[in-house]
């Protein structure tokens, strides 16, 4: 059987010092991973093994032929409070904030985990923006311990210890729930 893609956007927070892990959850469950960076996410990434999955940066120039295959999900693990904010209003103007969008357009299975501390999720728009992203049918992972249907920002200081202790595992039984 074919494996499925997945793309794994990642955001410049501390817990996108575990996608190294994430691209082994995924092909443990039988996902091609494709990691997708935000600018601000890659120096975490520098010192990752990532295996052989595929890193995709920047735009493509007009003659180059598309890089990646169609997605069956997308997860985005961490999202940063910028980032949701510019993919629930429809901002695409990087890489991977038109890979958001397009995949919100076309009702494609997204996931993902916001890390923000507690200043930045007083800002209003963090409400309006997980409001739009959840109508649209994204599921909204809690950094802390996986819940679903609740979300708690980080307090400051702690986003190292947060991501330590997440696991890979809660955003992989998502996909696969959201898939049936
Ligand atoms: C060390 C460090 C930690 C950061 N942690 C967070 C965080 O936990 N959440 C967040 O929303 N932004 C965090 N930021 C700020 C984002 O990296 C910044 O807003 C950036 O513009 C996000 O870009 P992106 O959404 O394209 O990844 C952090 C920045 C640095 C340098």
């Amino acid at each position: 059987m074919t494996n499925r893609t997945l793309y794994i956007v990642v955001c410049g927070a501390p817990l996108a010092s575990r996608t190294a892990d994430g691209v082994k959850a995924a092909r443990a469950n039988g996902w091609d991973p494709y990691v997708i960076p935000t600018d601000a996410a890659l120096p975490w990434l520098a010192d990752q093994d990532l295996g052989d999955a595929p890193v995709i940066t920047g735009n493509r120039t007009p003659e180059q032929p598309k890089r990646i295959p169609p997605a069956d999900a997308v997860a985005v693990v961490p999202m940063t409070f910028n980032t949701l904010n510019a993919w629930a209003n429809g901002n695409a103007n990087t890489y991977p904030l038109t890979t958001l969008c397009a995949a919100l357009g076309a009702r494609t299975r997204t996931v993902a985990v916001p890390f923000a501390k507690h200043d930045l999720a007083g800002h209003p728009a963090w409400f309006a923006s997980l409001a739009v992203l959840r109508y649209a049918g994204t599921t909204i992972v809690n950094p802390h311990d996986g819940s679903t249907s609740s979300l708690e920002p980080l307090n400051s200081g702690t986003g190292i210890d947060v991501a330590g202790a997440f696991h890979w595992s809660w955003v992989m039984q998502q996909i696969e729930d959201s898939a049936t």
